[in-house]
């Protein structure tokens, strides 16, 4: 087991990292004064595979349990769905001292966190993951919130969970794409913050793709210590909360274009990431050898590095709506060597030129 605090004062919270811990989630929560009435919110794939274990194991604590189920999908993420859920808070008559459980995806977590977050001016919350995505990044750090038709994730809060449960057991029924796809924000870590943790993905790539319990535990536990590290002295993205977003700015872009059915976010990510290594070398941040190191590991890890054809017009077009801009000036993350970062302000022509898009 590992076990981690994220510490942020009053809202300190820990992340536990076990194999097999579903069964121990309500007694978890009550050993942190969550008890009484609590909302489990999944959807109908996860709650097929791990709703029934996470229920008993609320209730058997004493906890009365409604299971509020989403549809699966990033296009639900949106202020319908969130309305089917404030509904379902109402109907089951959660007040201020009910929580709510999020069992899932980055989907599930993100929506039912904002729900947790508005509801009655803000509920308690615990964050139970069941994707590599999720237990490495959004799980953990408290960004919350949904889609809008005109942008991902434009309507949000910052909320800390209570507590984060990670099962690493239930990454063994995640679809092999998904898994990758988590890869790439494992890796980037390791390129944009830690050098070393960079080091032990290249040494032991095989064995987690294999999915050696002992390895998982440890990217998740590599990965949410440096988040937490990040969080912990810039919770609310004024400045270094920013090097998490390191690959997203031409990895969202791309994904917008190409259609969020084509990719999931994990591959656009991973092509980001090595266009902005690319970047990277061009500015002379990291030699070109680095660079080459950073795109076998991705492909190590089965991610295809090629990007989507587009064009470069509508291109330019989405990085000038990029929500880290200012006044036009993109804020881009480049990798210092690797484990490092550095910042710069680059127009969207710039960025488009230097990442050999437009050709
Ligand atoms: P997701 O939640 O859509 O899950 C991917 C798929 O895996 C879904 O079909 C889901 O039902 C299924 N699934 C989940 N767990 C499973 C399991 N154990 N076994 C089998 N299937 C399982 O996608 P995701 O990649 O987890 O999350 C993406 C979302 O996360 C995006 O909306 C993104 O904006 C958000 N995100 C948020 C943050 C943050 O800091 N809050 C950070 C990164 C990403
Ligand atoms: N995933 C980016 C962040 O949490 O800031």
């Amino acid at each position: 087991m590992s076990r981690l605090t994220v510490n942020l004062g009053a809202q300190s919270y820990d992340i536990v990292i076990e194999s097999g811990c579903l069964p121990s989630l309500g007694d978890r929560c009550a050993g942190i004064g969550l008890k009484g009435r609590v909302a489990l919110i999944t959807n109908p794939t996860v709650a097929a595979l791990y709703g029934d274990s996470v229920l008993r194991s609320l209730a058997d604590a004493g906890n009365s349990v409604s299971v509020i189920e989403i549809p699966d999908g990033e296009e639900y993420k949106n202020a319908a769905t969130l309305n089917r859920v404030y509904d379902g808070l109402i109907d089951a008559g959660l007040d201020r001292r009910s929580f709510i459980v999020a069992l899932g995806g980055g989907v599930v977590g993100d929506m039912a966190g904002f729900a947790a977050a508005t509801y009655l001016r803000g509920i308690p919350f615990v964050q139970v993951p069941t994707t590599l995505l999720a237990q490495v990044d959004s799980s953990v750090g408290g960004k919350t919130g949904i889609d809008h038709p005109r942008g991902k994730n434009l309507i949000g809060a910052f909320y800390q969970p209570r507590l984060v449960l990670i099962d690493v057991e239930t990454l063994a029924t995640l679809p092999v794409r998904e898994f990758r796809a988590g890869m790439a924000e494992v890796v980037k870590y390791g390129v944009a913050l830690d050098g070393a943790f960079f080091e032990y993905l290249e040494r032991n790539a095989s064995a987690i793709l294999n999915m050696e319990r002992g390895h998982l535990i440890e990217v998740i536990h590599g990965c949410c210590r440096t988040k937490a590290r990040v969080v912990e002295l810039d919770e609310r993205e004024a400045g270094l909360r920013a090097v998490l977003n390191y690959g997203h700015t031409l990895g969202h872009a791309l994904e917008t274009l190409a259609g969020y059915r084509e990719m999931v976010h994990g591959e656009a990510v991973a092509i980001g990431m090595a266009l902005a290594a690319r970047i990277s070398t061009a500015l002379g941040h990291c030699s070109a050898a680095e660079g080459a190191r950073i795109t076998a590991l991705l492909e190590k890890f089965g991610l295809i590095l090629t990007p989507p054809v587009v064009e470069p017009g509508r291109l330019l077009d989405t990085l000038s709506k990029d929500k880290k801009s200012r006044g036009g000036t993109i804020i881009f993350v480049c990798n210092q060597g690797i484990g490092n970062h550095a910042v710069e302000m680059l127009s969207p022509e710039q960025l488009l030129a230097l990442s050999g898009l437009e050709v």
